[in-house]
């Protein structure tokens, strides 16, 4: 990171700031998001990229792009669907078009018209009736490992189960969402590697798989009110039905968002237990603890960093003209940890008073409706984990997840089993 002209500890929504007469242009290389990474490297970066440059422009992924570290400038951005749309590029690196999917890649109102029906599918009585099966699969995957006191908690468990919590909640057949699950990874890996042509490969493939979904339940209707695919291509917008490329792309688009993220995230709270040996323990005895403690692991590690809009026209944050069109990723990662708005936000706080603001599900119209799935699926992995163990520790090397993840995607482990081996073995 080269220190920038504009650095400053204002806040960038104060003038003169904004003032596009005074904005600065200079298109540098602030920072690198392929730099190679470890499980603190970023964060440590991020710190200072707040401090010192919190509006950064980047030459990588063809053509470059600018990143907003801080949280009240993310938060402007995500708050203001006038001024920036997600329907030129919704992340950084850009990919291949290979269709628009709702609802990620539309605006209001357009966009309104599919989280009607996705919100529907989110409520806390569905929650409550999928809870138990997701236990069950949580369970069911984590008792291998733990019985054998040794395997990698990524690769061994978090790039399954979510899988299997989506065939659940999507009621697909569990070989086919696993599929999905193994297209979804290649299809990120590619696009994160900038392989057009890969991504179109996969993309289309997902497509297709999307299609036939969509046909099945066309032939063979489910009841809407328990599947969501149904709902989709039963709904109405405005006395319309949707429009049936409209309703592929959006099957298409949570065929993916559903499994991604969990993916990355859930190696990292096994991390931070284990270098907290004290939580851990108190975690344990107290299980009741677990939902806050998965909160402040959400603020702590969001994985998402490269989610991107673009704005309409020009505009100035702390001091640093963005030109209409150019591409702004919104840092989550690093937006999460501000001091300004979280005290002390590198460590580990229980009930942080203000901690609903941590935006690692985005913040306004494109908020995750996983959400609840999510935090359910987080909150359960670590009950079952904890109760079923003495102790669990990491034991060998951490593969971090790249640009535009943040996050874990092998952490090796060692697990004493509740009530046989000593702490340490
Ligand atoms: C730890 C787990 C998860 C995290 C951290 C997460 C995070 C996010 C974030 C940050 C966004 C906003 C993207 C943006 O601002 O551009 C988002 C959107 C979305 N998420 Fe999630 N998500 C998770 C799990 C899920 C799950 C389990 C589902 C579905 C089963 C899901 C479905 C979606 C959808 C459909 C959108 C697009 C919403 C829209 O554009 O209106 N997510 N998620």
């Amino acid at each position: 990171m080269t220190p920038h002209p504009t650095d400053d500890r204002t806040d960038s929504n104060h003038d003169p700031a904004q003032d596009p007469a005074t904005a600065t242009r200079e298109l540098t290389d602030d920072f690198d998001p392929r730099a190679p990474e470890t499980f603190t490297s970023a964060h440590e970066l991020y710190r200072e990229m707040r401090a010192h440059c919190p509006v950064a422009h980047s030459e990588g992924f063809d053509g470059g792009f600018w990143a907003l570290f801080r949280h009240s400038d993310v938060n402007r951005v995500l708050r203001d669907v006038d001024t920036f749309t997600t329907s030129v590029q919704n992340t950084v690196p850009k990919f291949a078009f290979t269709g628009r999917r709702p609802p990620l890649h539309l605006d209001p109102p357009e966009h309104t018209a599919y989280r009607r029906v996705i919100n529907r599918f989110f409520t806390p009585t569905k929650m409550r009736a999928l809870h138990p099966t997701v236990r069950e699969l949580a369970v069911e995957q984590l008792t291998p490992l733990i019985e054998a006191g040794a395997g990698d908690i990524s690769v061994d468990y978090a790039q399954k189960f979510p899988a299997l919590v989506f065939a659940e909640f999507f009621n697909l057949p569990r070989e086919l969402s696993t599929r999905i699950k193994e297209i979804s990874a290649a299809y990120v890996a590619a696009i994160i590697a900038v392989d057009d042509e890969t991504v179109k490969q996969l993309s289309g493939k997902l497509y297709a798989i999307a299609q036939d979904v969509i046909d099945q339940r066309r032939a063979e209707p489910m009841d809407p009110e328990a599947d969501l695919t149904t709902a989709l291509t039963q709904a109405t917008y405005e006395g319309e039905p949707l429009p049936p490329d409209m309703v592929l792309g959006c099957v298409r688009q949570l065929l993916v968002t559903g499994m991604v993220a969990p993916s990355v995230f859930i190696g990292n709270m096994f991390v931070h237990l284990s270098r907290d040996p004290e939580l851990q323990t108190t975690l344990r005895e107290n299980p009741d603890r677990i939902p806050a403690a998965v909160e402040e692991f959400l603020r702590l590690y969001g994985p998402y960093r490269g989610m991107a809009r673009t704005a309409r026209e020009d505009v100035v944050f702390n001091g640093r003209l963005i030109k209409a069109g150019e591409p702004i990723a919104l840092v989550y990662t690093s937006a999460n940890r501000d001091e300004r708005v979280f005290p002390d936000g590198e460590s580990f706080v229980f009930d942080r008073p203000n901690l609903s603001e941590h935006i690692s599900f985005g913040a306004g119209v494109h908020s995750c409706p996983g959400a609840p799935l999510a935090r359910m699926m987080l909150t359960t992995t670590l009950e079952e984990a904890l109760a079923r163990t003495d102790d669990f520790a990491v034991t060998g090397e951490i593969v971090m997840a790249k640009w535009a993840e943040w996050g874990t995607n092998s952490v090796p482990m060692r697990f004493v089993p509740a009530g046989g081996g000593a702490r340490g073995a």
